[in-house]
């Protein structure tokens, strides 16, 4: 009886690889149909062969050398799926033709995955418009020069860190690490009202859901990588894209919280938190207000709040450190730059007003994220059929996929691109997208929500450490990416050696 299930299983694996392999097959001449160039298939894999053995990041860049084209076509598993090189084509899909290009292709199932699945980051239309306009408040210049003051905060223990654990004690940093805390700590009090400071005794409750979310496994990079390029699998299988443990101690953490808020009629006017809980009461959420999903979307907002928050911002600051460790002479220019900025507003940190003139230094993190942008591509779903160039239509379910690798390091553009050089970037804004082919955080109407509370919290903290230590190399002039990361991070955390200046 065993025997014969066993064997009925064997014959049933057996059909659908079968079935599998020539819907693949039927699948892998799309592009060729259409005259576009496109990576030739491997079978299974189709284009997605790296998984789990590069990064994600390397292989955008590594696509950006290849394909000298506009656009060509790629297979996700069995689907076809574009990529767009050119700035005008990526203008199209991003900006001026968005409406047929709304959602991200990233996705995850709702039941399994709630707090995956309803954030801003991955969240459909029409609920995401929604969402975006009533969350857009939370990102006022009054707020963030708030949270500036908690930055700053944040960033003084930093230095006390760096002294004691890697001055005094001699131990190598783990910048990713240390970036990690900073991000983590500042983000507990943007979000839920909580002034910790894991940097300093590592008690945070917030350290402790995000070292779950950012622990990157062999098991967690997959489940990522697989929602954001094989959702369909991911949805099957019933990936996450926040950990078991991360839920649940987000939800644990945001209903104490709340809690706490209902017994003592505090309100904690200026967090995440507080902001949801109005919205949810005065019914300004695409849910029925206290149902389950309401609760959903407002703790996936949060979740995703921390996760935005800490993940590419920790990177920039690691990769901040790590080129001016290699450009001696633009991180004495900077250092000028801020002891003066000091010396003119008379106070020992600079604040957020002063954190905005300190030009050169928003030149360092511009340079650095065009060279290290922390999302390799931005994702689209095309939901309507669009003309996209005269032989280009682009069907409604197709993938798209602007490698922005690909356009920071068009020598076109930039010339040397492999050359880190901040005067490219020299009086530029934070709003400057330089023609379309600086788009680190992505454009449009889906543009990156905290693109200025990440850009503050990066200032106030290289400010604060720039002027205490001159930054020197320790290790190679490349970092290795982290494979398991669909994001870039330095495999192993990134280090360099910090020598206070007297
Ligand atoms: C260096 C820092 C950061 C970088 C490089 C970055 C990059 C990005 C990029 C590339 C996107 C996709 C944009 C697009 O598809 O057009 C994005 C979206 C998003 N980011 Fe960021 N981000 C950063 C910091 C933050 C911070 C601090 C937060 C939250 C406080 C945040 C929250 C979000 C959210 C919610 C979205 C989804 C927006 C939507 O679809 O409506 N990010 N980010």
């Amino acid at each position: 009886m065993i025997a014969t299930l066993i064997q009925l299983f064997l014959v049933f694996i057996l059909s659908c690889l079968i079935v599998f392999y020539f819907f693949s097959r039927s699948n892998y001449g799309y592009w060729k149909d259409r005259g576009v160039p496109y990576d030739e298939p491997k079978l299974f894999f189709g284009s997605l062969s790296f998984l789990m053995r590069t990064s994600a990041w390397d292989v955008f860049y590594c696509l950006s050398k290849k394909y000298k084209c506009d656009y060509f076509g790629i297979f996700l598993s069995w689907k076809p799926a574009l990529v767009i090189h050119s700035k005008e084509l990526a203008k199209k899909v991003i900006v001026k033709e968005s409406d047929s290009y709304q959602d991200r292709y990233i996705a995850s199932g709702v039941d399994d995955d709630p707090l995956g699945a309803l954030n801003l980051f991955t969240i459909k239309s029409p609920m995401w418009m929604q969402m975006r306009h009533e969350i857009t408040p939370t990102f006022t210049s009054m707020r963030l020069k708030n949270i500036t003051e908690v930055m700053n905060i944040n960033s003084t223990e930093v230095v006390n860190r760096i002294q004691k654990d890697h001055v005094d004690s001699n131990k190598p940093v783990d910048l990713k690490k240390l970036f990690s805390m900073y991000t983590s700590d500042t983000v507990a009090y943007n979000v839920f009202g909580i002034q910790v400071s894991s940097l300093k005794d590592l008690t945070s409750p917030i350290f402790f859901i995000t070292r779950y979310m950012m622990r990157w496994t062999f098991w967690r990079g997959l489940e990522f990588t697989m929602i954001f390029f094989l959702p369909a699998v991911a949805k099957l299988l019933r990936l996450k894209l926040f950990s078991q443990t991360a839920t649940e101690y987000t939800k644990k953490l945001y209903r104490e919280v709340v809690a706490e808020r209902e017994k003592s009629g505090q309100t904690g006017d200026k967090d995440l938190v507080s902001h949801l809980l109005k919205l949810n009461a005065n019914s300004k959420l695409p849910a029925e207000s206290g149902s389950q999903l309401s609760e959903n979307l407002m703790m996936a907002q949060a979740a995703f709040s921390i996760l935005g928050s800490m993940e590419t911002s920790s990177t920039t600051m690691s990769y901040v450190l790590h080129e001016l460790a290699h450009h001696s002479d633009e991180q004495e220019k900077l250092y000028e730059e801020v002891s003066e900025a000091l010396k003119e507003s008379g106070k020992d940190v600079l604040d957020y007003d002063d954190l905005l003139k300190v030009k050169y230094l928003t030149a360092c993190i511009q340079e650095t994220l065009r060279m290290h942008p922390p999302v390799p591509h931005l994702d689209r779903m095309c939901n309507k059929k669009n003309q996209l160039t005269d032989e280009l239509t682009v069907e409604a379910g197709t993938p798209v996929f602007v490698n922005v690798v690909a356009i920071h390091y068009n020598e076109e553009y930039f010339p040397e691109p492999e050359q880190w050089r901040p005067d490219r970037f020299s009086n530029s804004t934070d709003t400057d997208n330089h023609d379309f082919t600086f788009i680190p955080f992505g454009d449009g109407p889906r543009f990156c929500i905290g693109k200025r509370y990440g850009m503050m919290q990066i200032r106030a903290v290289i400010a604060q450490i720039i002027k205490k230590y001159r930054i020197e190399p320790d290790g190679p002039q490349t970092w290795q990416t982290d494979p398991y990361s669909v994001f870039l991070r330095p495999k192993h955390g990134g280090k360099v050696k910090f020598i206070p200046r007297s």
